[in-house]
């Protein structure tokens, strides 16, 4: 459709908003900021067409450099890169090859900023058509082609998991499905499902309470969203809060003190206080006052509450009652590596020199954090990562200069994975999820 006018939307408009939010991208934007430049009618063709371009970009710019080895302008370049991304694998192609030149050169033609261009785009469209297997073979050998990663990751990759590195950027690559948590507290996981099948809504189980959707949807589609009986979140992000909880002892009786210390926008403090008692207090912090907001929004519509801060977790000198923690969830701010399936635009926005940085912040709150917990409470890190050095390494440190840490049974790097993959990595969590990394630390009594 027309974001205006509610007429069918041609190939070309859209191929122009996948170029642009691209270039956005390659800008240092965020995939989801740089769509919500989109006109919303246009959005959700977009999203698809731009997340398959950049699920291909490695190849596409392998591709391009065989036909311009002198790199167009920024815009041009990511129009040539998005019509190379889609077109180069006719298998997987979402339109035919020849369609997608036609539109990607219609595309240059109508925009002002490329009309310049459009003879240059042609030329090299036209070429990859008539040469396209010759072109794909000698891009084959390209590792950045081959696994759509930029070479530094896929070397870290191979140095951190040096026996699933493929696994873990097959799965990277692939669409990661729509994941529900059911608050058990409300419903049980299997009438839940069964409210969804009666309204054809077709789901699997997986972990301990959460539902796989077979098909994504609209959250305001799910029978029992709008009543807060279930949240959308990854697999693997559903083990935080019961590892956190289970097996933690009350002090005579009291009632818990929880501290989420990185909370927005709140799916981990919402799991946290389901599983918790009505009497336990949970303090949320985010840095960041607009995600917070979010936070508030979340617990809202699941009729819970929590004391919500804007503040910084590294500075408890402005937030802290100096009243120590029974239980600290550090959700830390990483690269998110183990999420690419869901943001295929982090690999190609992440530096090298980004992986140091954020493991020294990690350090940071995780020193900062750790005298705020109890003797004999907890403290779980957590990051959305599959590095080593925002996972294992950071918390054997960690360990290593504690000597009041003790590094209890944790689940470690959780590595992502497709349902088709499960089967076949049985030392992982089962079924469908995303790459995660946990470690539950207890401190140990004086004594
Ligand atoms: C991985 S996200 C947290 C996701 C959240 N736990 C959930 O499950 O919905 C990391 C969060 O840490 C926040 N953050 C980063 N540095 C922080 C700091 N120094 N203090 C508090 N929050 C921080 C970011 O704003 C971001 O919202």
């Amino acid at each position: 459709m027309n974001a205006s006018s509610g007429a069918p939307v041609a190939l070309w408009q859209q191929l122009q908003a996948v170029a642009q939010a691209l270039a956005q991208v390659r800008r240092g934007v965020s995939g989801t900021a740089a769509l919500d430049a989109v006109p919303s009618a246009l959005r959700p063709g977009v999203q698809a067409l731009l997340f398959q371009v950049l699920r291909q970009l490695g190849r596409a710019q392998a591709l391009r450099a065989q036909l311009a080895p002198r790199a167009p302008t920024l815009l041009p370049d990511a129009l040539l890169c998005s019509a190379l991304a889609l077109a180069w694998d006719a298998d997987h192609a979402p339109y035919e090859p020849h369609t997608l030149v036609n539109q990607a050169v219609e595309a240059a033609k109508k925009t002002r900023a490329l009309q310049g261009q459009a003879n240059f785009l042609n030329a090299c469209l036209r070429r990859f058509l008539r040469e396209r297997e010759a072109l794909v073979q000698a891009t084959d050998q390209d590792t950045q082609a081959q696994w759509n990663h930029p070479a530094w990751w896929i070397q870290r990759l191979q140095k951190d998991h040096p026996v699933h590195w493929q696994s873990i950027l097959q799965a990277n690559n692939q669409a990661a499905p729509m994941t529900w948590r059911v608050n058990t507290q409300r419903i049980s996981r299997e009438a839940l499902q069964l409210r969804w099948h009666e309204a054809g809504i077709a789901s699997e189980p997986v972990g301990e309470q959460g539902l796989v959707l077979g098909q994504a949807r609209a959250v305001r589609e799910i029978p029992g969203f709008d009543e807060g009986l279930c949240s959308v979140q990854d697999a693997a992000a559903q083990c935080a809060a019961p590892l956190l909880l289970s097996g933690l002892n009350r002090t005579q009786g009291k009632n818990l003190r929880v501290l989420d210390a990185c909370a927005a926008p709140g799916g981990k403090t919402a799991h946290l206080l389901e599983l918790l008692d009505p009497q336990d207090r949970v303090i949320a912090l985010d840095i960041d006052p607009l995600r917070c907001e979010r936070i508030g929004q979340n617990l809202q519509r699941m009729g819970l509450n929590a004391q919500v801060l804007a503040a910084d977790a590294a500075r408890p000198q402005t937030w802290w009652d100096g009243q120590l923690f029974d239980a600290v969830l550090l959700d830390a701010p990483c690269t998110a590596s183990g999420i690419v399936r869901r943001h295929p635009d982090v690999r190609w926005l992440r530096r090298e020199t980004d992986v140091a940085q954020l493991a020294a912040i990690q350090k940071n709150l995780l020193n900062t954090l750790w005298p705020l917990v109890r003797p004999g409470g907890r403290l779980l890190y957590c990051t959305c990562s599959v590095f080593k050095a925002e996972g294992d390494d950071q918390v054997k440190t960690f360990v290593g200069h504690n000597t009041d840490a003790q590094l209890l049974p944790s689940l470690g790097h959780l590595r992502p994975q497709t349902i088709a993959m499960s089967t076949a990595l049985t030392d992982n969590l089962s079924g469908d999820h995303d790459g995660f990394y946990y470690a539950l630390l207890e401190k140990k009594l004086a004594l």
